[in-house]
């Protein structure tokens, strides 16, 4: 169970947000890697699957998205009746900003033989070109599945390798990355392991190559935390956790389980698009309907038939 006893918000927000979010038949999502004052006034938190789920499922009219435009526009594609709202229209994800639709189009037309599998952290657009969409917490299964056809895989080149590792299949590129998980280095690990010896590496597979062979575990942002979970009680005073990813899992972990040893890979691994967003940004977004997010139909159409897929294959 989540902890939210020290957090301090202004006198009287959360029951603003309650209030007005109760009026309009509103849900708050947020991402694992939002702030720990965004994850107390959310009604789930999750990674990206897990919101995607919830996106498809929830019978609320309004949802506000506390994460990245691509998670926002997801929402969007799988609930389309529904008003989404990103409270901060700066929170937009570098990685997917990194593939563009003619581009992949050009690659489509140079292997017309492949099946399309495109990470969520990419546009609306470029998941209405893709056959199918994964997360990291699915991406293996899913390559698992295509694995006897050529894929393209975009954006995210670390996982997509990962993938490829991990399934044998015959995976061609894209060349993005997540800037937070790519700057992961072995001398990051060298020092995070001279400082807590003993302990156990858990690292995110858009981790780079050379990192993730040094790991003990290698998961999505929830798998991280369910190995945690599952393990509290066998972590002893001994050893415990480095935690490879973006640092709030760390944060969120220590405070659930305060007497474990849990530590961040990095403390430079900070997402800085995923901190735009802020309580009183939320408390505006009800207020004004502000920013509400469009996916045009034909893209829409297109985007929800992959998404579908991931979730039929997930
Ligand atoms: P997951 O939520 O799938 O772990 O992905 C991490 C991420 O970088 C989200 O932007
Ligand atoms: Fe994008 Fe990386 Fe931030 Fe996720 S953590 S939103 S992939 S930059």
């Amino acid at each position: 169970m989540e902890n939210y006893d020290n957090i301090y918000l202004e006198p009287g927000l959360k029951e603003s947000i309650t209030k007005l979010k109760n009026s309009m038949n509103a849900v708050i999502m947020a991402h694992s890697y939002q702030t720990h004052d965004v994850q107390s006034i959310a009604d789930f938190t999750g990674d990206s699957l897990e919101l995607a789920r919830k996106a498809a499922d929830t019978d609320a009219d309004v949802i506000v998205f506390c994460g990245v435009d691509f998670m926002a526009e997801s929402a969007k594609i799988l609930s389309p009746s529904k008003t989404v709202l990103l409270p901060d229209t700066e929170a937009r994800c570098p990685m997917a900003a990194m593939c563009d639709v003619q581009g992949l189009v050009d690659l489509k037309k140079q292997h017309p033989d492949a099946v399309v599998i495109t990470y969520i952290n990419s546009s609306a657009a470029v998941k209405a070109e893709s056959d199918v969409i994964c997360t990291s917490a699915n991406a293996v299964k899913i390559v698992e599945h295509y694995k006897n056809r050529k894929i393209i895989f975009t954006p995210d080149k670390n996982l997509g390798s990962y993938c490829s590792e991990i399934t044998g299949a015959d995976i061609i590129l894209w060349n993005g990355y997540c800037y937070v998980h790519d700057e992961f280095s072995t001398g990051d690990i060298y020092i995070a392991k001279h400082q807590h010896p003993g302990c156990l590496l858990l690292v995110h597979p858009e981790s780079p190559r050379e990192v993730l062979e040094h790991a003990d575990f290698i998961g999505s942002t929830s798998q991280i935390i369910k190995f945690v979970e599952e393990n509290a009680s066998a972590m002893d005073e001994q050893a415990g956790v480095i935690i490879g990813t973006e640092i709030e899992i760390a944060n969120t972990l220590q405070n659930r389980f305060p007497h474990k040893k849990i530590y961040p890979l990095a403390e430079h691994a900070v997402c800085r698009q995923m901190k735009k967003t802020t309580p009183e940004k939320v408390l505006k977004s009800l207020q004004s309907g502000t920013t509400e997010i469009f996916v045009e139909k034909s893209v829409r159409d297109k985007a929800l038939g992959a998404l579908k897929k991931m979730l039929e294959l997930s």
